[in-house]
Protein backbone atom coordinates (compact mmCIF):
# COMPACT_ATOMS: atom_id res chain seq x y z
CA UNK A 1 0.00 0.00 0.00
CA UNK A 2 1.51 3.55 -0.77
CA UNK A 3 0.83 6.52 1.39
CA UNK A 4 -1.76 9.21 0.37
CA UNK A 5 -0.24 12.42 -1.48
CA UNK A 6 0.05 14.82 0.98
CA UNK A 7 -1.14 17.55 2.04
CA UNK A 8 -4.65 16.17 2.91
CA UNK A 9 -7.41 17.31 4.39
CA UNK A 10 -10.74 15.62 5.64
CA UNK A 11 -13.89 17.07 6.69
CA UNK A 12 -16.21 14.97 8.23
CA UNK A 13 -20.02 15.74 8.45
CA UNK A 14 -21.72 13.94 10.92
CA UNK A 15 -18.42 13.53 12.79
CA UNK A 16 -20.34 12.93 16.28
CA UNK A 17 -22.62 9.74 14.52
CA UNK A 18 -23.68 6.61 15.17
CA UNK A 19 -21.13 5.54 11.84
CA UNK A 20 -18.58 7.88 12.76
CA UNK A 21 -17.90 6.17 16.09
CA UNK A 22 -18.22 2.43 14.76
CA UNK A 23 -16.01 3.11 11.91
CA UNK A 24 -14.80 6.09 10.51
CA UNK A 25 -12.96 7.32 12.89
CA UNK A 26 -11.21 4.31 13.50
CA UNK A 27 -10.58 3.40 9.92
CA UNK A 28 -8.79 7.04 10.03
CA UNK A 29 -6.65 6.28 12.84
CA UNK A 30 -5.88 3.05 11.62
CA UNK A 31 -4.73 4.56 8.31
CA UNK A 32 -2.42 6.88 10.58
CA UNK A 33 -1.00 3.89 12.61
CA UNK A 34 -0.68 1.74 9.64
CA UNK A 35 1.84 5.18 8.24
CA UNK A 36 -0.45 5.59 5.43
CA UNK A 37 -1.63 8.73 5.90
CA UNK A 38 0.63 11.17 4.55
CA UNK A 39 3.00 13.73 7.14
CA UNK A 40 0.77 16.87 6.26
CA UNK A 41 -2.88 15.59 6.67
CA UNK A 42 -5.81 17.41 9.37
CA UNK A 43 -9.07 15.73 10.10
CA UNK A 44 -11.68 18.36 10.74
CA UNK A 45 -14.92 16.97 12.27
CA UNK A 46 -18.30 18.94 11.79
CA UNK A 47 -21.80 18.44 13.63
CA UNK A 48 -24.23 20.84 15.51
CA UNK A 49 -23.21 19.55 18.69
CA UNK A 50 -20.99 22.64 20.32
CA UNK A 51 -17.00 21.06 21.07
CA UNK A 52 -14.14 22.50 21.42
CA UNK A 53 -10.79 21.31 19.73
CA UNK A 54 -9.76 19.58 23.50
CA UNK A 55 -13.29 17.87 23.42
CA UNK A 56 -13.17 16.45 20.12
CA UNK A 57 -9.71 15.12 20.61
CA UNK A 58 -10.95 13.57 23.45
CA UNK A 59 -14.17 12.16 21.99
CA UNK A 60 -11.93 10.64 19.20
CA UNK A 61 -9.79 9.33 21.97
CA UNK A 62 -12.64 7.50 23.71
CA UNK A 63 -13.67 5.91 20.57
CA UNK A 64 -9.94 4.35 18.97
CA UNK A 65 -8.71 3.53 22.35
CA UNK A 66 -5.53 3.85 21.55
CA UNK A 67 -2.75 1.97 22.99
CA UNK A 68 0.18 4.06 22.72
CA UNK A 69 0.16 7.21 23.84
CA UNK A 70 2.67 8.97 21.71
CA UNK A 71 1.17 7.50 18.45
CA UNK A 72 -1.78 9.30 19.75
CA UNK A 73 -0.51 12.21 20.57
CA UNK A 74 0.96 12.67 17.00
CA UNK A 75 -2.17 11.61 15.65
CA UNK A 76 -4.42 13.67 17.66
CA UNK A 77 -2.86 17.29 16.44
CA UNK A 78 -4.21 16.56 13.23
CA UNK A 79 -7.96 16.41 14.52
CA UNK A 80 -9.96 19.61 14.78
CA UNK A 81 -13.52 20.62 15.37
CA UNK A 82 -15.82 23.41 13.85
CA UNK A 83 -19.37 22.80 15.17
CA UNK A 84 -22.62 24.30 13.30
CA UNK A 85 -25.85 23.40 11.28
CA UNK A 86 -24.61 21.60 7.89
CA UNK A 87 -27.61 22.74 6.33
CA UNK A 88 -26.56 26.68 6.59
CA UNK A 89 -24.06 28.45 4.32
CA UNK A 90 -22.26 30.04 7.47
CA UNK A 91 -21.15 26.52 8.58
CA UNK A 92 -18.75 26.09 5.71
CA UNK A 93 -17.77 29.77 5.36
CA UNK A 94 -16.92 29.11 9.11
CA UNK A 95 -15.41 25.39 8.01
CA UNK A 96 -13.86 27.25 5.41
CA UNK A 97 -11.78 30.43 7.31
CA UNK A 98 -10.96 28.08 10.28
CA UNK A 99 -9.10 25.68 7.96
CA UNK A 100 -7.05 28.67 6.33
CA UNK A 101 -6.53 30.15 9.72
CA UNK A 102 -5.32 26.81 11.18
CA UNK A 103 -3.31 24.91 7.99
CA UNK A 104 -1.92 27.91 6.65
CA UNK A 105 -0.40 27.20 3.79
CA UNK A 106 -1.70 23.96 3.93
CA UNK A 107 -5.14 24.77 3.65
CA UNK A 108 -4.72 24.04 -0.13
CA UNK A 109 -3.87 20.77 -0.99
CA UNK A 110 -6.35 17.07 -1.55
CA UNK A 111 -9.60 17.45 0.01
CA UNK A 112 -12.10 14.99 0.96
CA UNK A 113 -15.70 15.69 2.14
CA UNK A 114 -17.07 12.87 3.59
CA UNK A 115 -21.23 12.98 4.08
CA UNK A 116 -21.54 10.81 7.41
CA UNK A 117 -24.59 12.54 8.34
CA UNK A 118 -28.74 12.72 7.59
CA UNK A 119 -29.21 12.01 4.19
CA UNK A 120 -31.64 14.46 3.88
CA UNK A 121 -28.95 17.08 4.31
CA UNK A 122 -26.67 16.18 1.61
CA UNK A 123 -28.69 18.51 -0.93
CA UNK A 124 -27.89 21.67 1.00
CA UNK A 125 -23.94 20.29 1.92
CA UNK A 126 -23.60 20.08 -1.80
CA UNK A 127 -24.95 23.43 -2.51
CA UNK A 128 -23.35 25.02 0.11
CA UNK A 129 -19.78 23.19 -0.44
CA UNK A 130 -20.38 24.79 -4.17
CA UNK A 131 -21.50 28.30 -2.90
CA UNK A 132 -17.96 28.50 -0.70
CA UNK A 133 -15.82 27.42 -3.60
CA UNK A 134 -15.24 24.45 -1.40
CA UNK A 135 -16.48 21.93 -3.52
CA UNK A 136 -12.95 22.23 -5.53
CA UNK A 137 -9.10 22.96 -4.74
CA UNK A 138 -6.35 24.77 -7.28
CA UNK A 139 -3.85 23.46 -6.11
CA UNK A 140 -5.30 19.50 -5.69
CA UNK A 141 -8.07 17.69 -5.90
CA UNK A 142 -11.37 17.56 -4.36
CA UNK A 143 -13.86 14.45 -3.25
CA UNK A 144 -16.77 13.73 -1.97
CA UNK A 145 -17.78 10.23 0.11
CA UNK A 146 -21.37 9.81 0.77
CA UNK A 147 -22.59 6.79 2.78
CA UNK A 148 -25.89 5.21 1.86
CA UNK A 149 -29.14 5.50 1.23
CA UNK A 150 -28.60 7.42 -2.04
CA UNK A 151 -32.45 8.75 -2.37
CA UNK A 152 -35.32 6.26 -1.29
CA UNK A 153 -36.71 4.97 -4.52
CA UNK A 154 -35.73 5.15 -8.25
CA UNK A 155 -37.23 8.96 -8.32
CA UNK A 156 -35.64 10.60 -5.19
CA UNK A 157 -32.07 8.27 -6.46
CA UNK A 158 -32.02 10.01 -9.61
CA UNK A 159 -32.70 13.20 -7.95
CA UNK A 160 -30.30 12.92 -5.71
CA UNK A 161 -27.41 12.05 -8.75
CA UNK A 162 -28.87 15.33 -10.73
CA UNK A 163 -27.87 17.46 -7.60
CA UNK A 164 -24.51 16.06 -7.01
CA UNK A 165 -23.41 16.02 -10.45
CA UNK A 166 -24.27 19.37 -10.83
CA UNK A 167 -21.57 20.28 -8.59
CA UNK A 168 -19.25 17.66 -8.55
CA UNK A 169 -17.88 15.39 -11.70
CA UNK A 170 -18.21 11.45 -11.36
CA UNK A 171 -14.84 10.69 -10.74
CA UNK A 172 -15.35 13.58 -7.95
CA UNK A 173 -17.87 11.56 -6.30
CA UNK A 174 -17.81 8.02 -4.36
CA UNK A 175 -20.78 6.53 -3.40
CA UNK A 176 -20.17 4.25 -0.70
CA UNK A 177 -21.43 0.70 -0.13
CA UNK A 178 -18.98 -0.74 2.54
CA UNK A 179 -20.23 -4.26 1.60
CA UNK A 180 -18.37 -3.89 -1.53
CA UNK A 181 -14.61 -3.55 0.09
CA UNK A 182 -15.71 -6.43 2.95
CA UNK A 183 -12.16 -8.30 2.37
CA UNK A 184 -14.32 -11.68 1.16
CA UNK A 185 -16.28 -9.84 -1.23
CA UNK A 186 -13.68 -8.28 -3.31
CA UNK A 187 -12.31 -12.08 -3.53
CA UNK A 188 -15.32 -13.29 -5.52
CA UNK A 189 -13.47 -11.43 -8.32
CA UNK A 190 -10.29 -13.35 -7.76
CA UNK A 191 -12.16 -16.74 -7.03
CA UNK A 192 -14.02 -16.55 -9.79
CA UNK A 193 -11.59 -15.41 -12.60
CA UNK A 194 -7.90 -16.38 -11.42
CA UNK A 195 -9.61 -19.86 -10.76
CA UNK A 196 -10.43 -21.76 -14.02
CA UNK A 197 -11.95 -25.01 -12.35
CA UNK A 198 -14.60 -22.34 -10.69
CA UNK A 199 -15.30 -19.95 -13.33
CA UNK A 200 -15.75 -23.02 -16.01
CA UNK A 201 -18.60 -24.09 -13.68
CA UNK A 202 -19.72 -20.19 -13.57
CA UNK A 203 -23.34 -21.02 -15.94
CA UNK A 204 -26.68 -22.19 -16.46
CA UNK A 205 -25.30 -25.83 -17.80
CA UNK A 206 -24.04 -26.59 -14.26
CA UNK A 207 -25.24 -24.09 -11.64
CA UNK A 208 -28.77 -25.07 -10.42
CA UNK A 209 -29.18 -21.98 -8.38
CA UNK A 210 -27.91 -19.45 -6.13
CA UNK A 211 -28.67 -18.56 -2.89
CA UNK A 212 -27.94 -15.55 -0.24
CA UNK A 213 -28.33 -15.34 2.76
CA UNK A 214 -27.91 -12.02 4.91
CA UNK A 215 -29.02 -12.57 8.23
CA UNK A 216 -29.02 -11.03 11.70
CA UNK A 217 -29.69 -11.99 15.17
CA UNK A 218 -29.27 -8.48 16.06
CA UNK A 219 -32.94 -6.15 16.51
CA UNK A 220 -33.54 -2.89 15.32
CA UNK A 221 -32.05 -1.94 18.98
CA UNK A 222 -32.11 2.43 19.15
CA UNK A 223 -32.61 2.58 15.60
CA UNK A 224 -36.19 1.94 15.56
CA UNK A 225 -37.34 5.37 14.45
CA UNK A 226 -35.10 4.98 11.04
CA UNK A 227 -35.41 1.63 10.72
CA UNK A 228 -39.33 1.94 10.62
CA UNK A 229 -39.14 4.71 7.76
CA UNK A 230 -36.75 2.14 5.76
CA UNK A 231 -37.27 -1.29 6.37
CA UNK A 232 -35.11 -4.34 5.06
CA UNK A 233 -35.67 -3.51 1.22
CA UNK A 234 -34.14 -0.22 1.33
CA UNK A 235 -31.73 -0.82 4.36
CA UNK A 236 -30.32 -4.20 2.83
CA UNK A 237 -31.55 -5.34 -0.47
CA UNK A 238 -31.31 -2.30 -2.70
CA UNK A 239 -27.64 -2.03 -2.09
CA UNK A 240 -25.23 -4.43 0.10
CA UNK A 241 -27.61 -7.21 -1.44
CA UNK A 242 -27.77 -6.56 -5.07
CA UNK A 243 -24.21 -5.34 -4.68
CA UNK A 244 -23.07 -8.55 -3.18
CA UNK A 245 -25.42 -10.48 -6.09
CA UNK A 246 -23.75 -8.16 -9.17
CA UNK A 247 -20.19 -9.40 -7.43
CA UNK A 248 -20.94 -12.73 -8.00
CA UNK A 249 -23.05 -13.12 -11.09
CA UNK A 250 -21.37 -10.74 -13.10
CA UNK A 251 -19.48 -11.31 -16.37
CA UNK A 252 -15.97 -11.15 -16.43
CA UNK A 253 -14.39 -7.87 -17.04
CA UNK A 254 -11.77 -7.81 -19.94
CA UNK A 255 -9.30 -5.74 -17.28
CA UNK A 256 -8.87 -4.48 -13.98
CA UNK A 257 -9.97 -0.99 -14.85
CA UNK A 258 -12.94 0.59 -12.63
CA UNK A 259 -15.48 1.02 -15.25
CA UNK A 260 -14.87 -2.01 -16.48
CA UNK A 261 -15.84 -3.81 -13.41
CA UNK A 262 -18.76 -1.04 -12.98
CA UNK A 263 -20.01 -1.68 -15.77
CA UNK A 264 -20.20 -5.66 -15.32
CA UNK A 265 -21.95 -4.78 -11.91
CA UNK A 266 -24.73 -2.79 -13.58
CA UNK A 267 -25.04 -4.87 -16.45
CA UNK A 268 -25.84 -7.81 -14.18
CA UNK A 269 -28.07 -5.63 -12.15
CA UNK A 270 -30.18 -4.64 -15.46
CA UNK A 271 -30.44 -8.10 -15.95
CA UNK A 272 -32.07 -9.00 -12.79
CA UNK A 273 -35.64 -9.62 -13.02
CA UNK A 274 -37.62 -7.74 -10.67
CA UNK A 275 -40.44 -9.19 -8.93
CA UNK A 276 -43.59 -7.89 -10.79
CA UNK A 277 -46.33 -6.89 -8.85
CA UNK A 278 -48.42 -9.74 -10.59
CA UNK A 279 -46.32 -12.33 -9.04
CA UNK A 280 -45.26 -10.45 -5.79
CA UNK A 281 -47.16 -13.03 -3.71
CA UNK A 282 -46.11 -15.92 -5.26
CA UNK A 283 -42.06 -15.04 -5.89
CA UNK A 284 -41.35 -13.30 -2.17
CA UNK A 285 -42.63 -13.25 1.11
CA UNK A 286 -42.25 -10.74 4.11
CA UNK A 287 -41.99 -11.19 7.78
CA UNK A 288 -41.68 -8.73 11.11
CA UNK A 289 -40.22 -10.32 13.96
CA UNK A 290 -42.67 -10.91 16.96
CA UNK A 291 -41.30 -11.69 20.30
CA UNK A 292 -38.84 -14.90 20.65
CA UNK A 293 -35.62 -16.15 22.04
CA UNK A 294 -31.89 -14.79 20.84
CA UNK A 295 -28.97 -16.26 22.53
CA UNK A 296 -31.61 -17.85 25.43
CA UNK A 297 -32.86 -14.60 26.27
CA UNK A 298 -36.26 -12.69 25.95
CA UNK A 299 -36.14 -10.08 23.33
CA UNK A 300 -39.34 -7.73 22.80
CA UNK A 301 -41.38 -7.53 19.35
CA UNK A 302 -40.60 -5.15 16.44
CA UNK A 303 -43.25 -3.26 17.34
CA UNK A 304 -42.39 -3.09 21.20
CA UNK A 305 -38.98 -1.45 20.34
CA UNK A 306 -38.51 2.01 21.04
CA UNK A 307 -39.78 4.55 18.89
CA UNK A 308 -41.48 2.07 16.58
CA UNK A 309 -45.21 2.57 16.23
CA UNK A 310 -48.08 -0.04 17.49
CA UNK A 311 -49.21 -1.49 14.22
CA UNK A 312 -46.13 -0.41 12.11
CA UNK A 313 -46.13 -2.10 8.50
CA UNK A 314 -42.32 -2.44 8.29
CA UNK A 315 -40.69 -5.43 7.33
CA UNK A 316 -38.26 -6.66 9.27
CA UNK A 317 -37.32 -9.40 7.21
CA UNK A 318 -37.90 -10.73 3.08
CA UNK A 319 -37.13 -13.55 1.21
CA UNK A 320 -37.99 -13.31 -2.87
CA UNK A 321 -36.97 -15.28 -6.16
CA UNK A 322 -35.93 -14.22 -8.87
CA UNK A 323 -33.91 -15.27 -11.99
CA UNK A 324 -30.96 -13.49 -14.52
CA UNK A 325 -32.14 -12.84 -17.92
CA UNK A 326 -29.13 -13.08 -19.81
CA UNK A 327 -27.71 -16.49 -21.75
CA UNK A 328 -25.01 -17.50 -18.76
CA UNK A 329 -27.90 -17.77 -16.08
CA UNK A 330 -30.90 -17.74 -18.69
CA UNK A 331 -33.01 -20.57 -16.37
CA UNK A 332 -30.99 -20.56 -12.92
CA UNK A 333 -33.43 -19.16 -9.61
CA UNK A 334 -31.95 -16.90 -7.64
CA UNK A 335 -33.52 -17.07 -3.95
CA UNK A 336 -32.86 -14.38 -1.03
CA UNK A 337 -33.62 -14.34 2.31
CA UNK A 338 -32.34 -10.90 4.81
CA UNK A 339 -33.51 -9.16 7.56
CA UNK A 340 -33.14 -8.93 11.52
CA UNK A 341 -33.71 -11.20 14.60
CA UNK A 342 -33.23 -14.26 12.62
CA UNK A 343 -32.04 -17.46 13.77
CA UNK A 344 -27.91 -16.62 12.96
CA UNK A 345 -26.17 -13.74 11.83
CA UNK A 346 -24.35 -14.63 8.92
CA UNK A 347 -24.11 -13.61 5.37
CA UNK A 348 -23.06 -16.06 2.38
CA UNK A 349 -24.07 -16.75 -1.09
CA UNK A 350 -24.38 -20.22 -1.75
CA UNK A 351 -23.90 -22.45 -5.37
CA UNK A 352 -25.63 -25.11 -6.03
CA UNK A 353 -24.56 -27.06 -8.97
CA UNK A 354 -26.94 -29.56 -10.54
CA UNK A 355 -27.04 -33.14 -9.50
CA UNK A 356 -25.07 -35.70 -11.42
CA UNK A 357 -27.57 -37.63 -14.04
CA UNK A 358 -27.31 -41.13 -12.86
CA UNK A 359 -27.76 -40.72 -8.78
CA UNK A 360 -26.82 -44.47 -8.48
CA UNK A 361 -25.40 -44.03 -4.74
CA UNK A 362 -28.40 -42.48 -3.10
CA UNK A 363 -32.35 -42.56 -4.02
CA UNK A 364 -34.46 -40.46 -1.82
CA UNK A 365 -31.80 -40.37 0.86
CA UNK A 366 -29.18 -38.04 -0.53
CA UNK A 367 -27.62 -35.64 1.64
CA UNK A 368 -29.56 -32.71 1.06
CA UNK A 369 -27.21 -29.96 1.11
CA UNK A 370 -23.81 -30.84 -0.79
CA UNK A 371 -22.85 -30.20 -4.00
CA UNK A 372 -22.77 -26.38 -2.52
CA UNK A 373 -20.04 -23.80 -2.81
CA UNK A 374 -20.33 -21.21 0.08
CA UNK A 375 -18.52 -17.80 -0.33
CA UNK A 376 -18.66 -16.60 3.15
CA UNK A 377 -18.98 -12.86 3.78
CA UNK A 378 -19.01 -12.82 7.57
CA UNK A 379 -18.35 -14.01 9.83
CA UNK A 380 -15.96 -16.53 10.06
CA UNK A 381 -15.01 -15.66 6.67
CA UNK A 382 -14.40 -18.04 3.94
CA UNK A 383 -15.11 -20.33 0.98
CA UNK A 384 -16.91 -23.67 1.97
CA UNK A 385 -17.39 -26.33 -0.38
CA UNK A 386 -19.92 -29.23 0.48
CA UNK A 387 -19.83 -32.17 -1.13
CA UNK A 388 -20.41 -36.24 -0.73
CA UNK A 389 -17.87 -38.75 0.40
CA UNK A 390 -18.56 -43.01 1.24
CA UNK A 391 -18.75 -42.95 5.34
CA UNK A 392 -15.91 -45.92 5.67
CA UNK A 393 -17.23 -49.41 6.46
CA UNK A 394 -18.42 -52.28 5.16
CA UNK A 395 -21.94 -50.75 3.72
CA UNK A 396 -22.67 -48.35 1.35
CA UNK A 397 -23.34 -44.82 2.81
CA UNK A 398 -23.34 -41.36 1.78
CA UNK A 399 -22.42 -38.54 3.72
CA UNK A 400 -22.16 -34.61 3.09
CA UNK A 401 -18.76 -32.95 4.32
CA UNK A 402 -17.19 -29.48 4.25
CA UNK A 403 -14.22 -28.66 2.58
CA UNK A 404 -13.33 -25.23 4.01
CA UNK A 405 -10.57 -22.05 3.64
CA UNK A 406 -11.41 -20.01 6.29
CA UNK A 407 -9.53 -16.53 6.52
CA UNK A 408 -8.71 -16.40 10.04
CA UNK A 409 -6.88 -20.18 9.65
CA UNK A 410 -4.91 -19.22 6.48
CA UNK A 411 -3.90 -15.99 7.11
CA UNK A 412 -2.33 -14.67 10.48
CA UNK A 413 -3.12 -11.34 10.26
CA UNK A 414 -6.79 -9.06 10.78
CA UNK A 415 -9.22 -8.56 7.97
CA UNK A 416 -8.96 -5.04 6.75
CA UNK A 417 -11.76 -3.05 7.81
CA UNK A 418 -14.11 -2.19 4.68
CA UNK A 419 -13.62 1.57 5.77
CA UNK A 420 -10.36 1.80 5.43
CA UNK A 421 -9.81 -0.08 1.98
CA UNK A 422 -12.61 2.56 1.27
CA UNK A 423 -11.12 5.64 2.49
CA UNK A 424 -7.50 4.80 1.13
CA UNK A 425 -9.06 3.85 -2.06
CA UNK A 426 -11.09 7.26 -2.56
CA UNK A 427 -7.61 9.15 -1.50
CA UNK A 428 -5.66 7.07 -4.18
CA UNK A 429 -8.44 7.67 -7.05
CA UNK A 430 -9.72 3.91 -7.09
CA UNK A 431 -13.11 3.94 -7.41
CA UNK A 432 -13.86 0.37 -8.28
CA UNK A 433 -15.38 -0.57 -4.55
CA UNK A 434 -17.56 2.31 -5.29
CA UNK A 435 -21.31 1.65 -7.06
CA UNK A 436 -21.74 4.53 -9.74
CA UNK A 437 -25.22 6.35 -10.15
CA UNK A 438 -26.38 3.76 -13.04
CA UNK A 439 -25.16 0.65 -11.01
CA UNK A 440 -27.65 2.62 -8.18
CA UNK A 441 -30.65 3.53 -10.24
CA UNK A 442 -30.70 0.20 -11.58
CA UNK A 443 -30.94 -1.38 -8.23
CA UNK A 444 -33.44 0.69 -7.38
CA UNK A 445 -35.32 -0.40 -10.27
CA UNK A 446 -35.10 -3.68 -9.25
CA UNK A 447 -36.84 -2.86 -5.82
CA UNK A 448 -39.51 -0.40 -7.29
CA UNK A 449 -41.93 -3.06 -7.13
CA UNK A 450 -41.47 -3.85 -4.00
CA UNK A 451 -41.89 -0.31 -2.76
CA UNK A 452 -44.54 -0.37 -4.51
CA UNK A 453 -46.01 -3.54 -2.89
CA UNK A 454 -45.36 -2.05 0.50
CA UNK A 455 -46.89 0.93 -0.83
CA UNK A 456 -50.32 -0.73 -1.28
CA UNK A 457 -52.93 -0.43 1.83
CA UNK A 458 -53.74 -4.25 1.80
CA UNK A 459 -49.69 -4.68 2.55
CA UNK A 460 -49.34 -6.92 5.81
CA UNK A 461 -45.95 -8.39 6.51
CA UNK A 462 -46.50 -11.75 8.55
CA UNK A 463 -45.00 -12.14 11.85
CA UNK A 464 -42.58 -14.54 12.63
CA UNK A 465 -41.09 -15.23 16.36
CA UNK A 466 -37.43 -13.48 16.68
CA UNK A 467 -34.60 -15.60 16.96
CA UNK A 468 -36.18 -17.90 13.95
CA UNK A 469 -35.36 -18.55 10.30
CA UNK A 470 -38.52 -16.11 8.96
CA UNK A 471 -42.20 -16.82 8.62
CA UNK A 472 -43.39 -19.93 7.25
CA UNK A 473 -43.50 -18.36 3.77
CA UNK A 474 -39.48 -18.01 3.75
CA UNK A 475 -39.91 -22.07 3.88
CA UNK A 476 -42.74 -22.37 1.17
CA UNK A 477 -40.96 -20.01 -1.16
CA UNK A 478 -37.90 -22.22 -1.65
CA UNK A 479 -39.81 -25.30 -0.83
CA UNK A 480 -42.48 -25.08 -3.83
CA UNK A 481 -39.32 -25.95 -6.07
CA UNK A 482 -38.73 -28.68 -3.89
CA UNK A 483 -35.93 -26.96 -2.62
CA UNK A 484 -34.41 -25.73 1.33
CA UNK A 485 -32.59 -23.22 2.14
CA UNK A 486 -28.93 -24.29 3.00
CA UNK A 487 -28.11 -24.16 6.41
CA UNK A 488 -24.85 -21.65 7.39
CA UNK A 489 -21.38 -23.74 8.74
N1 LIG B 1 -24.93 3.77 11.59
C1 LIG B 1 -24.67 2.83 10.70
O1 LIG B 1 -24.39 1.68 11.06
C2 LIG B 1 -24.70 3.14 9.25
C3 LIG B 1 -24.34 2.12 8.33
C4 LIG B 1 -24.29 2.42 6.97
C5 LIG B 1 -24.61 3.70 6.54
N2 LIG B 1 -24.98 4.66 7.45
C6 LIG B 1 -25.29 5.98 6.93
O2 LIG B 1 -24.40 6.92 7.52
C7 LIG B 1 -25.04 8.19 7.69
C8 LIG B 1 -24.98 8.58 9.16
O3 LIG B 1 -25.67 7.61 9.91
P1 LIG B 1 -25.54 7.53 11.49
O4 LIG B 1 -26.17 6.25 11.90
O5 LIG B 1 -24.15 7.82 11.94
O6 LIG B 1 -26.51 8.73 11.94
P2 LIG B 1 -26.55 9.46 13.33
O7 LIG B 1 -26.03 8.60 14.42
O8 LIG B 1 -27.92 10.03 13.46
O9 LIG B 1 -25.50 10.65 13.16
C9 LIG B 1 -25.76 11.78 12.40
C10 LIG B 1 -24.62 12.74 12.52
O10 LIG B 1 -24.93 13.91 11.76
C11 LIG B 1 -24.93 15.02 12.64
N3 LIG B 1 -25.97 15.95 12.20
C12 LIG B 1 -27.31 15.78 12.20
N4 LIG B 1 -27.93 16.86 11.71
C13 LIG B 1 -26.94 17.74 11.40
C14 LIG B 1 -26.93 19.04 10.86
N5 LIG B 1 -28.06 19.67 10.53
N6 LIG B 1 -25.74 19.65 10.67
C15 LIG B 1 -24.58 19.02 11.00
N7 LIG B 1 -24.53 17.79 11.50
C16 LIG B 1 -25.70 17.16 11.71
C17 LIG B 1 -25.20 14.47 14.03
O11 LIG B 1 -24.71 15.29 15.07
P3 LIG B 1 -25.58 16.50 15.72
O12 LIG B 1 -26.93 15.92 16.04
O13 LIG B 1 -24.79 16.94 16.91
O14 LIG B 1 -25.65 17.56 14.69
C18 LIG B 1 -24.36 13.21 13.94
O15 LIG B 1 -23.00 13.52 14.09
C19 LIG B 1 -26.46 7.98 7.16
O16 LIG B 1 -26.48 8.30 5.80
C20 LIG B 1 -26.67 6.49 7.32
O17 LIG B 1 -27.66 6.00 6.45
C21 LIG B 1 -25.01 4.40 8.78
Amino acid sequence: MQQIQYPLSIFLIGATGDLAKKKILKALYKLYTDQLLPDIFSITGNARRQMSQQEFQQFVKDIVQPDDEQRWQAFCQHLDYVSGDASQLSTFEKIKAHHQQKAGQNHCGNHIWYLATLPRLYTSVVHNLRQTGLHQSDCGWTKIMLEKPFGTDLATSQQLNQELTQVFSEDQIYRIDHYLAKETVQNVLVFRFANGIFEHLWSNRYVDHFQLTASETLGVGGRGEFYDGTGTVRDFIQNHVLQMIATTLMEEPQSLQPDEIRDKRRDLLHALQPVSLEKMSQLSAWGQYGPGQVDGQDVPGYTQEEDVPDGSRTETAIAFKSFVDNERWQGVPLYVRAGKRLAETTTEISVVFKETSNQMFCDDNCPEQANVLTLRVQPNEGVIIRFQVKQPGVTLNIQEVPMEFRYHNQFQMDLIEAYVKLIYDAAHGDPTLFPRSDGIEASWQFVQPFLDHQADDQFRPELYPAGSWGPGSFGNLIGRDNRDWIKPL
